[in-house]
């Protein structure tokens, strides 16, 4: 029998987010498009129309033999509960960040995948993309020598003034660590490796919170969640970053990301995107210097952490944007919280590989290694 070429994927959750995978699973010769289903089956339609695959239901597209990898892209309460579904049904999964909402979810879903040989990946991917990558060649080529030190600041007022569905935000499993969290400790742990110890402290600026948005103007939403979250992380690597992370700040001027080393800084672009602006200071310089883009994939690209899964799949290497990778961070986020109230350093249990940095010179599409 010939040896199989392509994996075929599945989509579950056909909101917001799943045109930007539909896209990537295009832009990736390794990915087939199969089905996609919702529990609202006239999204489902109407995407499989507009992507030229099939509808099903969640339980046609899980007995589809012809889907190996399923895209979970619901909501993150039911995050664990679909991965743990489609792994029971034989299919590797790449599930929307976070992995889970608690931690003894995020187990259940890599131990299963353990029990039966499957594999799990996770958003974030946008660490994949052209500007992570560039800072991470930066660093690995010691630009900046021996990172000691660092900061990170995501500061906003909230998504209550433009997203349609805000109340959410504020309920347990989302707040700006759970929402956004993920994207900016991933990018941490792919730069300078897995994290030793989290000392935090937490608050929040209002028990409850007015939505502007068009479609809820007016609406009081309870507030039952931290939404200022301040703290040190401490590396494996020896390497110490402060980060807040927030939905209560109106403006601030800070980089979202800067590492200090022995022998220079790094400006690190945004983590919620694929491109951005990656700036040196280098001893020898002496002053910021922007830096070309080394690596591809400065757009949009959801769904490039799927096709490295795909590569995984086929027995070609491990995958970066790994489940191990994801439960880490989740531990991580948790940890922010418990240190707070316990007023202690929390030690991290997890300790997950970096991934691999990608290589130069692969071509657009391919991520053959
Ligand atoms: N919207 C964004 O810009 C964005 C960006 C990055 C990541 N994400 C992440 O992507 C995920 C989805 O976000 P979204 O904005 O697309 O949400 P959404 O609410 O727009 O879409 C979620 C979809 O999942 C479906 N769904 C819910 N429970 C289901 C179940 N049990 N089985 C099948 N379908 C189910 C819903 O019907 C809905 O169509 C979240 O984890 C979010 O954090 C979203």
């Amino acid at each position: 029998m010939a040896k199989k070429k392509t994996i075929g994927v599945g989509i579950i959750g056909c909101g917001n987010i799943c045109q930007a995978y539909f896209n990537g699973v295009k832009a990736f010769e390794v990915l087939r498009m199969v089905s996609c289903a919702d529990i609202n089956m006239k999204a489902a339609r109407a995407k499989a129309q507009e992507n030229g695959c099939k509808a099903e239901t969640v339980k046609e597209l899980l007995a589809n033999k012809e889907v190996d990898l399923v895209i979970n892209l619901t909501v993150p309460a039911v995050h664990a509960e679909v991965s743990l579904a489609a792994l029971k049904a034989g299919k590797h999964v790449h599930c929307e960040k976070p992995l889970a909402v608690s931690l003894k979810d995020g187990k259940a879903v890599m131990d299963l995948a353990t029990k039966k040989g499957l594999l799990v990946g996770c958003a974030p991917d946008t660490f994949m993309g052209a500007g992570l990558q560039t800072s991470r060649k930066l660093i690995d080529d010691g630009w900046i020598g021996r990172v000691v030190g660092g900061t990170v600041f995501l500061m906003s007022r909230g998504p209550e003034s433009w997203h349609p569905n805000p109340a959410f935000f504020y309920k347990a499993g989302a707040g700006p660590m759970f929402d956004m969290g993920p994207y900016y400790i991933t990018a941490l742990v792919h730069l300078l490796g897995p994290v030793k110890s989290v000392s935090a402290i937490t608050s929040r600026a209002f028990e409850s919170r007015t939505a502007t948005c068009k479609e809820h103007f007016g609406e009081q939403l309870p507030v039952s969640v931290p939404t200022h979250y301040t703290g040190s992380l401490e590396f494996h690597s020896g390497a110490t970053v402060t980060a807040t992370i927030s939905f209560d700040v109106h403006r601030h001027g800070h980089s979202p990301i800067e590492l200090y080393g022995t022998e220079g800084s790094l400006k690190v672009p945004d983590p919620n995107k694929f491109g951005g602006s990656v700036e040196l200071f280098s001893a020898v310089a002496k002053e910021w210097q922007t830096q070309a883009l080394s690596h591809p994939y400065a757009d949009n690209m959801r769904g490039i952490g799927a096709a490295d899964l795909a590569y995984a799949i086929l027995g070609k290497r491990k995958h970066r944007a790994s489940g191990d990778l994801a439960y880490h961070v989740l531990e991580v986020m948790h940890a922010f919280e418990k240190s707070s109230n316990a007023k202690k350093h929390v030690m991290i249990e997890s300790k997950p590989d970096r991934p691999a940095a990608i290589p130069l010179g692969l071509i657009h599409g391919r991520l053959d290694n």
